[in-house]
């Protein structure tokens, strides 16, 4: 069975995007692949985050990731610093890794061109990290949504990289990335990307937000003057962004959306998309209410981390024998 691995950063609180993009992918992949899926908690520190909050947004990332459909019977379910291996064999991928590449990172040089200040050196060697935590695994293929992409590439660089100096070590692994929805863009701003750090929260949809914000948000997405529902990413970007939020949930294809609304206004298509995504999102919430009643999380993650440890263990040995480092057999 071939293995998968994939991670969320939860720096706040889960959006519509990360389930779009991503979540709901690992949950559809988990019954074909041997999956583990992960949170990225040592990638959150990158930048400073409020601990109280830091630790609610951990716990409900868990209880949203199990509340979305991951079974902790077919998913490995675990926290990144519960595996210290990753941190371990991250700093061995740093020193594999050229200052030249991590300056070319996207995200980072997004960071650079905003001019913001007290970049932490952690959110530069980011991208090593997150290559470190796919090779422990020997993950075959990463599902990731589109901004992510890149870290993937790079990880399958650095793994043919070692594997010419040391000798066949890591799985070289590969980025999913679907055709619709690995892009959900900002309500507010098409022509960004619907992201947890919206400053003004009405361009983003929480997986946590009340129903009626929810509806409110998309009732006042930004749309155009063309006065058609139409697929056209280029002159109708907010209307674009709708339809795909519906053709992902619901499975009907864009055309077909298109074609119903022919002749039709935006209030009506934005009516049916919010209804589609309260209801999406309205048994989600009701799934993770019963979850975070019911005590499983600490259980969840305690299993998780044996399975994932035993993996990743095996993998540094290996490493830091073929490196030179390792005298004596780890316990
Ligand atoms: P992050 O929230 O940055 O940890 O991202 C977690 C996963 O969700 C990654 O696979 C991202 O690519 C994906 N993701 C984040 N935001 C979006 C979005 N607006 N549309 C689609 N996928 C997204
Ligand atoms: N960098 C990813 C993000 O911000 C999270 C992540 C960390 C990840 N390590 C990973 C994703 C490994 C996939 C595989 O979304």
């Amino acid at each position: 069975m071939k293995r998968m691995l994939s991670g969320i950063k939860p720096t706040g609180q889960l959006t519509l995007g990360n389930y779009l993009g991503a979540l709901r992918h690992f949950v559809e992949y988990q019954d074909e692949y041997e999956m583990f899926v992960f949170i990225a908690n040592l990638h959150c520190v990158t930048e400073y985050q409020e601990p109280a909050q830091l630790k609610k947004n951990l716990k409900d990332a868990i209880a949203l990731y199990l509340a979305c459909g991951l079974d902790p019977e077919k998913s490995v379910i675990f926290l990144q610093t519960d595996v210290m291996e990753q941190a371990q064999l991250g700093f061995i991928m740093m020193c594999n890794t050229y200052m030249g590449e991590l300056n070319r990172m996207t995200q980072f040089k997004d960071k650079c061109a905003k001019g913001e200040k007290n970049i932490t050196s952690g959110m530069f060697v980011y991208p090593p990290l997150m290559a470190a935590d796919i090779l422990c695994y020997d993950a075959d293929y990463v599902p990731v949504g589109e901004d992510q992409k890149q870290h993937v590439e790079l990880t399958r660089d650095l793994a043919i990289r070692f594997n010419n100096k040391y000798g066949e070590t890591f799985t070289v692994p590969e980025p999913l990335v679907a055709k619709v929805g690995a892009r959900i863009m900002s309500l507010q701003d098409p022509s960004k990307k619907m992201s947890k750090s919206d400053e003004t929260n009405k361009g983003c949809i929480y997986l946590l937000d009340d129903l009626a914000v929810v509806r409110k948000k998309i009732m006042s997405a930004v749309t155009d003057m063309c006065a058609c529902v139409r697929y056209d990413k280029e002159n109708q970007s907010g209307i674009s962004n709708l339809l795909e939020i519906m053709s992902c949930i619901t499975g009907e294809p864009i055309d077909s959306i298109c074609a119903r609304y022919e002749g039709k206004g935006y209030g009506e298509f934005k009516k049916e998309v919010a209804d589609v995504v309260c209801e999406e999102i309205g048994k989600i919430q009701a799934r993770y209410k019963e979850i975070m009643e019911s005590g499983i999380i600490e259980k969840v993650l305690e299993d998780g981390a044996k399975k994932a440890r035993y993996v990743a263990h095996k993998k540094l040995d290996k490493v830091q024998r073929k490196i030179g480092i390792e005298i004596r057999k780890r316990s």
